[in-house]
């Protein structure tokens, strides 16, 4: 699944006058593909990702699925290309409602159409993808589970109807440590299966640095920036510019090199830093 959006704009109304949150964004996904879409609060981040999922419809441009423009989910019947693509909003925890964590799962799936033992199996799978044991835990009330759980609940519903695309919006925000290294090794599962994408919304510098292809860095509503992690990070005034900093390995390295150290201030990961300061130290 390719979507693609094209010179697409965007206001909400307030009251009855428009307010302009996007302006003529070009995006596109495809299988293989892991963007990320950052920029301070404020800049638009979860508009384009409702609009990458057909939640909301653009006042201009076009919003094309595997070619096919397309309007937003729900409109019109033709358009059932958008059960492809999987959308977890912010908190989605708190969208759990169901008494039971196999019922909150199979929530999404039974609206597709499936049941009995396929909804069986699509509920278990996508327990175990986020980490949970089905047995253990699918008779349990949400509620009882802890935040982190929570959220993998609300995950694994997304999961269980097969996206090939998996949008999620600032997914690990308010977590704790592990329960964010939880989240993104299940996103991590997920892109390593062929054919899917992934669109992660996130302020995170570290984590979009750690798993991102392509960056999007977002400004007062268009593309400020655009290219792969390596060409955004050593782009340190322009990120501050646009209220956002370098990840915090990124400006280790910047300092290290301004300190007179052999460094590359381009290096954004763990596995490069290291090979770089024990080749400094080596020398
Ligand atoms: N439902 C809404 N109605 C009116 N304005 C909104 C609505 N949702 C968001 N906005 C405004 O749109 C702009 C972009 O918001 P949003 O997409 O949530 O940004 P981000 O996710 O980057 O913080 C902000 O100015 C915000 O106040
Ligand atoms: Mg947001």
């Amino acid at each position: 699944m390719e979507i693609s959006l094209r010179e697409v704009s965007f206001a909400y109304k307030v009251g009855d006058r428009p307010l302009p949150v996007l302006e003529s964004i070009n995006v596109r996904v495809a299988p293989g593909d892991f963007l990320a879409i950052t920029g301070s609060g404020g800049s638009g981040k979860s508009t384009l990702a409702m609009l990458m999922a057909g939640l909301l419809e653009p006042v201009a441009g076009r919003v094309i699925l595997d070619g096919k423009p397309v309007r937003g989910r729900g409109k019109g019947k033709t358009h059932s290309a958008w059960h492809k693509v999987g959308m977890v909003f912010q908190q989605p925890e708190q969208q759990l409602f169901a008494e039971t964590v196999a019922d909150d799962v199979a929530f999404g799936p039974g609206n597709l159409g499936f049941t009995g033992s396929e909804l069986e199996t699509r509920v278990e799978e996508a327990l175990r993808a986020v980490g949970l044991d089905p047995q253990k835990i699918g008779g349990h009330s949400p509620f009882r589970l802890s935040g982190g759980q929570q959220r993998r609940v609300a995950i694994a519903g997304v999961l269980a109807m097969d996206p090939e695309v998996l949008i999620l919006d600032e997914p690990t925000a308010g977590l704790d440590p592990a329960g964010r290294e939880q989240v993104l090794g299940v996103i991590r599962s997920f892109y390593r299966r062929p054919g899917k994408a992934v669109v992660l919304i996130s302020h995170n510098m570290a984590e979009v640095a750690a798993m991102a292809r392509q960056v999007i860095v977002l400004y007062q509503g268009r593309v400020a920036l655009q290219g792969t992690p390596r060409e955004i990070f050593r782009q340190g005034e322009a990120l501050k510019t646009y209220g956002l900093i370098p990840p915090p390995l990124t400006r280790l390295m910047q300092e290290l090199q301004r300190r007179g150290a052999p460094v590359s201030p381009e290096i954004f990961t763990l596995a490069e830093a290291r090979a770089a300061i024990l080749a400094w130290l080596g020398a």
